[in-house]
């Protein structure tokens, strides 16, 4: 956790960049734009057009490690039990790579191996039983991760199984989902690692009804006592594992679904891509890593310019789930206002996470980016070999990429108040070389550990959600009144009486 005497420093550093605009910083620092980028892999980034100057950013660099970061990644891989709240490893890195030196990382990566070759053979199963259609029920990190990833890269090689996701409890959803699928060919995944989620068990009550049999019906999760209870035999249950939090968990059996639709050789390719950049975050030095540059510009806005907002921008159509994602890694991670050790924060943590697809956010939101009183930082992800045949197309989307982050910082002077554009608006470009399982890994990881290292910074867990438990246990107590028993004055809250009688007409 960084000391007051950091926070002290970093507020220096920020009223002297403030001083200058950011094109006034790259005028000034020679090769700006080559010493702020970064290459790893298929991966670019260039940070240039973050407003802070050199000299700031080799001193947090220089404060990150003096922190300790290093042997608290150390404490990550090896499984230590850094959540501290739910007293738990976080191992999602077992998943797919091998670096932690503890009997516990060693043991939980061979598990993971194990998972995998499960899922290998379930495929030959769903193969051999002719199953066509894939419903796939969970939500938060039951469901986005494995979206976006299949979003991203189904399509690339022909898979014989249609996956539909299935994550709100809004029963539209549901027979929209089903309306056109055929029960003897579907096979229908409950993915929960609780198990207890009531979203994904309302969904599966009915869905349970809707198959001819329950050999069909399969769960992925962590409490298989609850799967078993609720009517899936024992052996259709893929694990997962308390040290895998939901939202780092797409690198699972979670993903199940998404392997069917994308194929294990794919799937084994985005677990390598992850691998590659924990190893990178492990041994980099902390001038080359480029999860602790994303961390500290990350941080460095929040805290240094007070941009209470950030955005992911992917310019791919593929990548429209990206921001969803990374809202819940980032924002159910660190939208915390206490530490570790339960103290009030003294720094401003999560910023809001906004973001959307590039091309056409520019018609709907980007006036705001462009001329709105609030500045947002924006990360852009481009990438730079389209995966189809329209070169034009292509074209105009990189050259948009391009404009829209050089007119956000550079901005444009006008006699008419109305068509001046005040510039000095940062953001940071990332492109991969092509959207390859390998690239996509490599990308989701760097965001889990520069929330990680942000975590650190701050002092808080990135681990936990206790924020989302309050309105679970009120919905429950509300259940009974919603579905008309007789409404209890002394029990309720005024205004929720109020809705509840408006709500059943009495
Ligand atoms: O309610 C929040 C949450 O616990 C997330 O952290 C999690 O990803 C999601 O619900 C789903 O949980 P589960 O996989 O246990 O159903």
């Amino acid at each position: 956790m960084w000391t007051p005497q950091d926070w002290q420093v970093l507020s220096e550093h920020a009223a002297r960049c403030r001083t200058q605009a950011i094109s006034q910083i790259i005028d000034a620092e020679p090769d700006r734009a080559q010493r702020f980028s970064r290459s790893l892999g298929p991966l670019y980034f260039n940070f240039a057009r973050q407003h802070i100057d050199a000299d700031a950013m080799a001193d947090l660099q220089q404060r990150l490690l003096a922190s300790g970061i290093e042997a608290q990644i150390k404490a990550l891989f090896d499984g230590e039990r850094i959540n501290g709240s739910e007293d738990r490893s976080v191992m999602h890195t077992a998943l797919r790579s091998d670096f932690g030196t503890s009997d516990l990382a060693r043991a939980a990566h061979r598990s993971a191996q194990g998972a995998l070759a499960q899922m290998e053979s379930l495929i030959s199963h769903f193969r051999a039983q002719g199953i066509t259609d894939i419903v796939s029920v969970g939500i938060g990190g039951s469901d986005l991760g494995p979206r976006l990833v299949m979003d991203a890269l189904a399509g690339d090689t022909p898979s014989p199984f249609t996956v539909h996701f299935l994550s709100s409890a809004d029963g539209m959803y549901l027979d929209r989902t089903i309306a056109s699928l055929d029960p003897a060919r579907t096979a229908v995944l409950l993915v929960s690692k609780s198990f207890n989620t009531q979203e994904t068990l309302i969904n599966g009550a009915v869905l349970k009804q809707w198959l001819p049999d329950s050999s069909r019906l399969y769960a992925i999760t962590a409490n298989s006592q609850r799967a078993v209870d609720f009517g899936i035999s024992a052996d259709n249950i893929l694990p997962i594992w308390d040290w895998v939090g939901g939202r780092f968990s797409v690198w699972s059996a979670v993903s199940f679904a998404t392997v069917l639709a994308i194929g294990m050789p794919s799937f084994r390719e985005f677990l390598q891509g992850a691998a590659e950049m924990d190893a990178h975050f492990m041994q980099a030095p902390v001038d080359d890593n480029v999860v602790m540059w994303q961390a500290l510009l990350s941080v460095w806005n929040r805290n240094g310019m007070h941009y209470p907002t950030q955005a992911i921008i992917p310019y791919d159509e593929r990548l429209a789930m990206l921001p969803d994602h990374l809202q819940q890694v980032l924002m159910e991670s660190l939208g915390k206002s206490v530490t570790e050790s339960g103290e009030p924060c003294l720094q401003a943590t999560s910023p809001v996470l906004m973001g959307a697809s590039g091309n056409p956010s520019q018609h709907s939101f980007f006036q705001y980016l462009q001329q709105g009183i609030g500045t947002v930082p924006i990360d852009f992800i481009g990438v730079v070999a389209s995966g189809h045949c329209q070169p034009q197309n292509h074209h105009f989307i990189l050259a948009n990429l391009l404009a829209q982050a050089q007119s956000l910082a550079n901005g444009q002077g006008s006699a008419d108040p109305h068509k001046r554009y005040p510039g000095n608006r940062p953001s940071t470009v990332i492109l991969l070389e092509k959207l390859t399982p390998y690239a996509l890994g490599m990308l989701m990881a760097l965001y889990e550990h520069s929330v990680f290292v942000q975590s650190k910074i701050w002092g808080i867990n990135a681990f936990d959600q206790w924020g989302v438990e309050l309105g679970k246990q009120i919905a429950t107590t509300l259940m009974p009144y919603v579905e008309g028993n007789a409404l209890d004055a002394e029990r309720l809250d005024p205004v929720t009486q109020a809705l509840l009688q408006q709500m059943l007409n009495r």
